[in-house]
């Protein structure tokens, strides 16, 4: 045990951990040049194209440290970025001794890596300083140290300056691992007990959690029990993860690895739960275990409704890699037949969606998101609101109460003025204002989620220069003032346009939808009215004027293969439209009314 070390990398989004990591993975010779692919972790293809890491990913590389002669196994986790997916920073991070915290030399300390380095402390991780990109011609190394230096109180001395684009470095963070890293403390003999992390589905062989071990041994065969779910299994096969899965006869104490027990549905394997074994059950369950709670909830409904059954199909599918998708159908007057899901942030609404289009070649039309609302009616019914159409008429409510979060921002005194307009345009008030060091300042505010889920984090980051960490925990509901905010092309309703909005921000965001609207449907032979209504009030609206349109009345002559080339492509784009009415609504068009600007 004493030759293992288990850590993590940290470090905003596009700091560079994928590709530092590529580096580390190549100096090990855990992978051949000739395997090598860039960012080669991120091996979904929504992650190599965005950039992005989405999913944790964990990985062993082997040291052979020729100063002392031995050889030392390094277990990696590669974690994700994003504020969405923090829950899997988290899990990450408890199951590793040291972090390695990435910070861009061009762009110096951002939010995110204060978010996760104080995640990292509070797990007691040994933190290794590294600053990154110090190849580009724009670092700034001095400053950036200075700031790291502010920020854990280390020696400058203690900061690695590293390249994942030319490799410096590379050999130092090795060094540092072993000097730095404590190794892993734990009892081979003790009853079992490991931290499941992260888990995967492969059609073939079911799911596949991964673990650290804190104490005892996982043997091949062994009777396991989940001790959160309570479910008991055979261990099929236990390894660990290099560049593929390489089987081992048992892992101990200190060691990460996977288990396969042949479980079909990723429900019964929860990130976070503890894994003992039958016969020797381990007293207590490593601590903080919590389901993952969609926070964001919207309708996904196919753009042909005869798809119907193969979007639930899709959507079975996509949840045996992401437990934290929920969904049940939902039916839409204006869409048909669809499913309500349940989402933990915009971007993972946005991620799912594409994964739909990609993996499954479903095309779907998503409405407008919402938070869920606890309602009481006048007769005394408690129920829980998830979509507008579920908001009964203002005479039958006596009150509806909506989630509230407490958040942390961390910035610089010069940001504090412009974040507290935007924290109370947003309803929100200031809890505390407590000054980190002279030029780090911590706010915390009560909001309603509702308000954050939409575009408060991009706010943030582009008034803030992006100098501001965020982060949140949902505290309780309050009561609000809710109303249902429909909108209505040439007199009908769209309910998949419909939302659940704060009446103070009704009109606002009616005029918002409206005008956006306007942009995005295209002109058609008639005058289309676009209204937003609460009840039976207009709010606002728009007209778009009518045009004739003919698309071959350009092609003069008799082209006739050319004319019926014009009339299918015309019909092409009639396939992504939705008839509400008249009017023709361009697919396109859900998804980008909800980016407002
Ligand atoms: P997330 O997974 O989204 O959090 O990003 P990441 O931190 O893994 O960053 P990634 O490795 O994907 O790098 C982001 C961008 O920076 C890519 O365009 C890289 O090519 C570039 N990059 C990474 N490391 C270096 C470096 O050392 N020098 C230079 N010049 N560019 C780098």
């Amino acid at each position: 045990m004493k030759n293992i070390r288990n850590f993590c990398v940290i470090a905003h989004i596009d700091h560079g951990k994928s590709t530092l990591s590529d580096r580390l993975l190549e100096y090990t010779k855990t992978i051949s040049e000739r395997e090598m692919q860039n960012q080669a972790l991120d091996n979904m293809d929504l992650e190599r194209e965005r950039g992005i890491t989405i999913k944790s990913h964990a990985i062993q590389m082997y040291y052979d440290r020729g100063s002392d002669g031995q050889k030392y196994t390094f277990n990696l986790i590669d974690t994700p970025g994003h504020v969405d997916f923090s829950y899997e920073v988290s899990r990450s991070i408890a199951a590793c001794e040291g972090a390695l915290l990435l910070v861009d030399a061009s762009q110096g300390i951002q939010a995110q890596t204060i978010s996760n380095l104080y995640l990292a402390i509070e797990h007691d991780l040994e933190i290794i300083p590294i600053l990154n990109k110090v190849d580009m011609d724009s670092a700034m190394i001095d400053e950036v140290s200075d700031q790291i230096i502010d920020l854990i109180g280390c020696e400058k001395e203690d900061i690695i300056l590293a390249s994942g684009k030319t490799g410096r470095g590379v050999p130092d963070i090795m060094e540092a691992i072993v000097e730095r890293i404590p190794a892993p403390e734990g009892d081979v003999d003790a009853p079992l007990q490991a931290l499941i992390f992260d888990s995967v589905f492969n059609p073939y062989r079911g799911v596949i959690a991964y673990f650290r071990i804190l104490n005892g041994t996982l043997n091949k065969g062994d009777l396991v029990r989940f001790v959160n779910t309570g479910k008991e299994y055979e261990a099929d096969e236990v390894g660990v993860l290099r560049m593929s899965q390489h089987p081992q006869p048992k892992l101990q104490a200190g060691n990460v690895g996977y288990i396969i027990t042949g479980i079909k549905e990723s429900k019964e394997i929860k990130v976070g739960d503890t894994i003992t074994t039958v016969d020797r059950p381990c007293e207590n369950a490593i601590q903080g275990f919590e389901d993952v709670k969609p926070m964001v909830f919207a309708g996904i409904f196919p753009l042909d409704n005869d798809d119907f059954e193969d979007l639930r199909d899709s959507l079975e599918k996509l949840q045996l890699n992401d437990a934290s998708l929920v969904f049940e159908p939902e039916t839409s007057a204006a869409l048909g037949f669809g499913f309500r899901c349940g989402f933990l942030g915009m971007l993972h609404l946005e991620i799912v969606q594409e994964r739909l289009f990609r993996e499954f070649n479903m095309d779907v039309i998503t409405t407008v998101p919402n938070v869920s609302y606890n309602l009481s009616t006048k007769k005394g019914e408690i129920s829980t609101i998830r979509t507008p159409s579920e908001l009964p008429d203002h005479n039958y409510i006596e009150y509806v109460e909506e989630p509230y979060i407490t958040a942390q921002i961390i910035t610089k005194p010069d940001y504090i003025g412009t974040i507290m307009t935007l924290c109370m345009d947003k309803r929100g008030t200031l809890t505390k204002q407590h000054y980190l060091t002279p030029d780090r300042v911590e706010l915390s505010f009560d909001l309603p989620l509702a308000e954050i889920v939409f575009d408060f984090y991009d706010r943030l980051k582009s008034i803030s220069r992006g100098y501001a960490s965020f982060d949140y925990q949902p505290i309780e509901y309050r009561e609000t003032d809710l109303v249902k905010l429909d909108i209505k092309l040439n007199g009908e309703p769209v309910d998949a346009l419909s939302a659940l909005v704060h009446r103070s921000k009704a009109e606002a965001f009616g005029r918002q939808i409206c005008k956006k609207l306007k942009e995005l449907l295209p002109r058609q032979q008639f005058v289309i009215a676009i209204q937003a209504a609460v009840g039976a009030k207009v709010i606002a609206r728009e007209t778009i004027s009518a045009l004739r349109k003919d698309v071959t009345a350009k092609c003069y002559g008799g082209d006739i293969s050319r004319k019926r080339k014009l009339l299918e492509k015309q019909k092409e784009g009639k396939r992504r439209m939705r008839q509400f009415g008249k009017v023709e609504v361009p697919q396109k068009a859900f998804l980008d009314v909800l980016k407002l600007d």
